[in-house]
Formats: structure tokens, sequence, C-alpha cells
């Protein structure tokens, strides 16, 4: 049966727009919190393959989207490069040891050896993969990644960051271990993202949820060509599995021309207008996107939003999907709403 997320990636005609959320497996959903309890903490949902794969199916059945997205974290790869990730409540992710010097970075694992290590990542994969086969619903499963630049933030910060001074310090002031530290990540991760594939997932995405911090005539010299990198490492060799890149907050950069590379799919970010996205990504790539996450409070907002985007791109080489994460305090009859009106807007 082919799928409908994955037709549309490839920009082909389908009987509707199908419609994601990123973060769509998460807090605003009681039956996830209920799991993550069972489970004592985030991490160790991350790490167990049968409950993970279990909240990765949730926004399936409950919200009703038309894809399903690996239930993870763009930070267990620099944990098994040997960082030690923990997530302090009411802080976010932390790395006890953040990468400050070139000796650092050599003591952690790279290569095929970190990207081994990903097994239950893997293992959930496997599991998701069964399960949705069996379901035969055509629902797709999604991959991930952080981009090398987004998880460089956190290996350097050693948490999130509002400044970025530490990180930019150290791209002004030393951008060779920079770049050292991004090459090592790049490195792992198209192997990860390579075993991803061979686990099973249907499409990968690319997150650099944190490009708006670096300047946009920086933007491609610092994160987009490692991530071009990836992309094109994983299309050479797997032509049949759509690749998402999104960027967020680099209207700029789109602005100017400046994108290029092999993939797919161009997720559009918030702050974005998806008619300048349009007009100079639109021939060249499918757009993803661009509802504004805070519509979700409102019913109305969400409608008008979702008007407006079917209005611009009218269901063609589009899917739709918030600007960036949804949030936890999200009613969940709100999200099911915005997945209903995509479908409704785009019916054929
Ligand atoms: O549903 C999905 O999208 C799949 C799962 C997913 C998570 N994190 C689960 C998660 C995905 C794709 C991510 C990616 C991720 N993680 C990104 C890129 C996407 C984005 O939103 O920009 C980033 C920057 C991270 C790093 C990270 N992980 C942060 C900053 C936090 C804390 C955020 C918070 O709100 O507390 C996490 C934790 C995290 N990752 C949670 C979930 C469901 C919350 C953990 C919990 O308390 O249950």
């Amino acid at each position: 049966m082919s799928k409908i997320f994955v037709d549309a990636c490839f920009g082909k005609e389908t009987p509707y727009t199908p419609v994601w959320m990123m973060r769509q497996a998460g807090r605003y959903l009681p039956e996830y919190m209920k799991v993550r309890n069972e489970m004592g903490s985030f991490l160790n949902l991350c790490h167990a393959p049968e409950k993970a794969a279990e909240v990765t199916l949730q926004p399936l059945d409950i919200v009703g989207v038309d894809a399903a997205i690996l239930f993870s974290d763009i930070l267990v790869i620099p944990d098994e490069m040997g960082m030690d990730l923990s997530f302090v409540k009411g802080e976010g992710p932390k790395f006890s040891d953040p990468v400050k010097t070139h000796e650092d970075l050599d003591r952690l694992i790279g290569g095929e050896e970190a990207a081994g290590k990903l097994t239950y990542v893997y293992d959930t994969i496997k599991l998701l993969r069964r399960q949705l086969d069996e379901r035969g619903d055509g629902k797709a499963l999604i991959g991930f990644t952080g981009a090398p630049w987004t998880l460089a933030t956190y290996m350097i910060e050693g948490q999130g960051t509002k400044t970025y001074n530490i990180c930019k310090k150290m791209m002004y002031t030393q951008p060779g271990l920079l770049h050292a530290i991004l090459r090592k990540v790049t490195d792992v991760v198209k192997l990860y993202m390579e075993k991803q594939i061979q686990s099973g997932v249907d499409v990968v995405q690319i997150f650099d949820s944190w490009a708006a911090a670096i300047e946009p005539d920086n933007y491609d010299e610092v994160s987009w060509k490692y991530m071009v990198e990836i992309a094109e490492y994983l299309k050479e060799k797997y032509p049949h599995i759509p690749v998402i890149m999104f960027p967020k907050g680099i209207a700029g950069f789109i602005e100017r021309g400046l994108v290029y590379g092999d993939f797919d799919v161009f997720g559009v970010d918030w702050g974005t207008p998806m008619a300048l996205a349009k007009e100079k990504l639109g021939d060249r790539y499918v757009l993803q996107g661009n509802m504004e996450p805070c519509r979700l409070y409102s019913k109305q907002m969400t409608t008008e939003s979702v008007e407006a985007l079917q209005k611009v791109m009218g269901g063609k080489r589009h899917i739709f999907n918030l600007g960036h994460g949804i949030l936890p305090d999200v009613p969940v009859e709100n999200a099911i709403h915005f997945v209903d009106e995509c479908h409704r807007v785009s019916q054929k």
C-alpha cells in the first residue's frame, strides 16, 4: 500500500494533504504522561523500545495524524558519544561535562562505535515497523536527528541557552574547534540515520532548531553544509527515503536564495511567510508547515491559519504541520481540530 505521506514528500498527487505535528508525542497527551510516569523518567522511556513504540503511535489514534515520528530525543546522540545526558526537572537537558577543548572532543566516541550504541532506537523502530505494517492503514514512520549545529550547542553549552554565548565565543575565537565538533557529530549522524533507515523508518527529518542563532551569511558554513552532507549521503544510498530539512528561523537565508542541496521536503518555520517559501523554494522542494504553534490555543485561529495555508499552497507540493513543536498545555481537542481542518480543507 502506498503511503500518502511518503507520496506527498515526493510531490505526488494525494487524495488530501497529509498532516503531522512536530513534538506530537508528548506532554499535552494524558496517555503519554501516564506511560512516562510509569517509566519514572523521560530517558527511561526513550530506552524502553516497547514503551517508546507505544507513545510513538498514540498521536495516530488520538489525534489522527498521517505519520508517526519515532519517540526519542536528538540528545541521545551526544549521550552515546559519552556525554552523560540528564534531564533536570523544570530546567531541561543537561550535560555534566561540556566540550571546551580538543582533548574533551577526543575523549568522545565517534563514527560507527557511537552510532552502534543507539540500539534501543533501532529496536524501537523495528517494533514500530512491524506494528505499522500490521495496522495496514498506510501511515508512515518518521525517523529524525538533530542537525550537527543544534547538537553542538548543547554539547558546548552543557544545556539549553538563550544567548549561545559559549558556542558563539568558540565560533569566533576557536572556529577550528567548533568545526572539529561539527565534523565528528556529522560522521556519527550519517551512520545513525542510515541505521534508522535500515531498521525501517519511511522518512527522515533533520531538526536544526537553533539555526536562528547564526548570521544568515554564515549559516551555510556553520550548519547548512553539514546538513546537506548528511542528506546527500542518504539520498545517494536510499533514494526512495524522503529527507526533510527543518532549519528554524532562517527567513533571511531563504530570502537571499541561499538554500541548496539534494533533499525532498523543506520544513518552513512559523516566522517565515509560506508565500515567501513557496516563491523561493516551491519549485525545488515540497514545503512542510507552518502554522504558528500557539494558534492551537484557539480553534478559530487554527481554522483561519489552515485555510490561509491551503489558499497559498493550493493543495500541491505541501504537507501540513506546525511551524515548530506543539506546547504541553495545548488542549488535545484543539490538536484534533487542527488535523481535522487540514483534512477538510484539502480533501479532493
Ligand atoms: O513527538 C515527537 O516529535 C518525537 C519526539 C521528540 C522529542 N524531542 C521528545 C521529547 C523529538 C523529535 C525531539 C527533538 C528535540 N529534542 C529537539 C528538536 C525539535 C524541536 O522542538 O526543536 C530539541 C531541541 C530537543 C532537546 C530537548 N529535549 C529539550 C530542549 C527538551 C526539554 C523541553 C521541555 O519542554 O522540557 C527535551 C525533552 C523532550 N524531548 C520531551 C519530549 C516529549 C519532554 C520530556 C518530558 O518531560 O516528558
